[in-house]
């Protein structure tokens, strides 16, 4: 981490936005800061009333660390604040959605057509399966129209959504099932990835014979592949829906019901259902959503994420229907069928606002530049990155090649735990450079600390957030416990997990996380999980996985793995073993490499010092070493690793 702080503090470009962008933007009065700053609470306050309450709230905030309530005694219903809000104005008729399949094939919906979807999908849930409010249903579904469908329905109702991307296995559906209770799952018969057909329902089918929780399964008929439907458990979507005309009204939510929970991945032990609730997520989701992209009722925004991550819930979802937007969705692959296809959908769709992950960035810069040249990009008027630092040079290109050196580029950085957007420059308001996400937004208070908890006024540390915000995690499903310690065990602020760096003007790098959890492609991916994987393959008795750096995906998983007695490493079970953590977690878990080895590095107690396989694997110092048992097996790895 350290080779990265000290090129990237090299770092001196600045960059502000256009004279253009500045006059035509909404937020463009750096007051906003100081107001904030002046009155915090009342500051969020006005934020939450942006948005349309069924009854008021009595107090702000009510903080009882570590948990908050926000907005407490106010109603609410989110899929409200998304749909019927618009109904009575002139983004009644407006498409709220723009979405474009793999193959090709396009649907527009309105703000009219998905409120009467949605609601029609309400009712169903309840009149058919017996939803109710919070009941927990799981969405396992491709990116398509149905799975914002699904999400907003089940917010209609206060059904508790859990959404788990179609990318993962039916192992993490099972777990994921388990640890929430769920009642319901909706899926589809297949979902699209680079022409190839992801069979969701027998991804379904297997995990259900492990899960007694479920009663339903609806499946959404999107692919046309043959399935094989269970008599009295699974519905065809498109069946149901069409037995029914109700509208289900939009119940009213008090501020702090669960609007839902979404799994990410932790250092150690199962993945955790992080918990959102409803007036405070909303508020920053919205706020947020407007402040940062500086939205337009002429843009056709476009995040490029799945719906199974948090910047899918947030960005994709809830912030920018809360504000009237038109939302452009893509469901495949980018280099489906060509290395274009995001260049194709941007000048055909006319995209005005792009927000896409470093990994996809870094990507595009090696298939050439070649390539987007060949579109009319000029739509694009403002560009974002999410998911991990993006390297000076990915945003370089971003700005230069894609942006065309006018559209200014917000650097976000967040958690699934934020639920919004935490830092990042405003793009009318504060200059912009390489490598930095930038300030806390107004009403945010971030900072990097000592290892003491002392804040650092220039330099390298610990990121915190330092007082409660509305839209912060309201636990961990099931383990609070869990949430104490991870959280807000290291100091009296919450601890985000990451490194960063301020400097003299208050502007924050990120710098990754710094305990072992990988960020594959920006997402996190736990050791812990790819281990268990891996150790359940046959002939495997012991593994270890770390990241390494990775010029496309961030990191790449590298794995070290002891074999049981009598079992010879070879080429084919490498491959065989790569393979096995793909169908166990997913394809975004499998590893790079597996290093067969004899030992692993340990301490005394026998915990595996994955810091010290980190160095070796990506030839750094070794720091300090005492506490190792085994120092033998360090030079052993060394010499592994440099004969490949
Ligand atoms: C972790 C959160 C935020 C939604 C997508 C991932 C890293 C995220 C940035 C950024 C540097 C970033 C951090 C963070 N990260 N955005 N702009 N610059 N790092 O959500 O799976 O909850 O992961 O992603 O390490 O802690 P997530």
């Amino acid at each position: 981490m350290s080779q990265s702080i000290e090129t990237l503090l090299n770092e001196q470009r600045i960059f502000m936005a256009s004279d253009e962008f500045r006059v035509n933007a909404t937020h463009s009065d750096p007051d906003i800061y100081k107001i904030a700053q002046s009155d915090r609470l009342g500051f969020w306050e006005a934020q939450a009333a942006k948005l349309d309450w069924f009854s008021p709230w009595q107090s702000v905030l009510e903080w009882q660390r570590p948990f908050a309530k926000w907005f407490v005694g106010g109603t609410l219903n989110a899929s409200y604040n998304c749909l019927d809000v618009h109904l009575p104005t002139d983004r009644r008729d407006k498409a709220a959605l723009i979405w474009e399949g793999e193959l090709g094939d396009v649907r527009t919906l309105s703000y009219a057509e998905l409120h009467d979807e949605v609601a029609r999908f309400s009712s169903v849930l309840m009149a058919r399966y017996g939803i109710q409010k919070g009941d927990r249903v799981t969405i396992y579904l491709p990116l398509i129209p149905e799975s914002v469908v699904a999400i907003l329905a089940c917010a209609r109702i206060g059904a508790i959504h859990s959404v788990v991307f179609g990318g993962f296995s039916a192992q993490s559906l099972i777990d994921r099932i388990h640890d929430s209770g769920s009642r319901l799952v909706i899926t589809a018969d297949g979902g699209y990835r680079r022409g190839k057909v992801i069979p969701l329902k027998d991804i379904v089918d297997e995990a259900l014979e492990k899960c007694p929780s479920i009663e339903a399964v609806v499946v959404v008929r999107h692919v046309g592949n043959p399935i094989h439907m269970h008599a009295g458990r699974d519905d065809v979507y498109q069946e149901i829906m069409a037995e029914t005309s109700d509208l289900q009204d939009a119940l009213p939510m008090d501020s702090e019901d669960p609007l839902f929970i979404l799994y990410t991945s932790g250092t150690t032990g199962k993945p955790k259902g992080i918990i959102h609730t409803t007036g405070g997520y909303m508020t920053h989701a919205k706020y947020s959503t407007q402040l940062v992209f500086d939205l337009k009722p002429s843009d056709v925004y476009w995040c490029t994420a799945d719906v199974g991550w948090i910047t899918g819930h947030t960005y994709l979802v809830y912030g920018p229907l809360a504000n009237g937007a038109t939302v452009m969705m893509y469901e495949g692959s980018p280099d489906y069928p060509d290395k274009n296809r995001f260049w194709d959908i941007v000048e055909r769709h006319k995209v005005t606002i792009l927000y896409t992950a470093p990994t996809a960035i870094r990507a595009f810069m090696k298939w050439g530049d070649h390539l987007p040249g060949m579109h009319d990009l000029s739509s694009l008027r403002l560009l974002g990155s999410v998911g991990e630092p993006i390297n000076p040079e990915a945003w370089m290109w971003y700005y230069t090649v894609i942006g065309k050196n006018r559209c200014p580029i917000v650097d976000t950085w967040w958690q699934t735990e934020t639920g919004g957007i935490m830092i990042s420059t405003l793009p009318a308001l504060s200059p912009m450079r390489p490598g930095y996400a930038g300030l806390p937004l107004p009403g945010i208070e971030a900072q990097v600390l000592q290892d003491s908890g002392v804040p650092i006024e220039a330099g390298g540390g610990l990121l915190s957030i330092m007082s409660p915000w509305p839209s912060m995690a309201r636990g961990i499903w099931g383990d609070n416990e869990r949430f104490k310690s991870v959280y807000w065990d290291t100091f009296e602020t919450y601890f985000a997990g990451d490194g960063a760096t301020v400097d003299d003007d208050g502007y924050i790098m990120v710098l990754g996380r710094v305990d072992d959890v990988l960020n594959v492609a920006g997402h996190r991916i736990g050791t812990m999980e790819v281990e268990s994987a891996l150790v359940e393959f046959e002939g495997v008795a012991e593994a270890a996985v770390v990241g390494v750096a990775d010029d496309l995906k961030g990191q790449a998983i590298l794995a070290f793995v002891i074999l049981k007695e009598g079992v010879t490493p070879s080429k084919e079970l490498e491959r065989a073993a790569i393979e096995w953590v793909g169908k166990m977690i997913g394809a975004i878990a499998k590893p790079k490499q597996v290093v067969f080895t004899p030992d692993l590095p340990k301490t005394r107690s026998g915990k595996i010092m994955r810091r010290v396989l980190k160095s070796v694997a990506n030839g750094q110092a070794l720091g300090d070493i005492t506490t190792l048992a085994n120092p033998e097996v360090v030079d052993f790895l060394e010499r592994q690793l440099n004969s490949v």
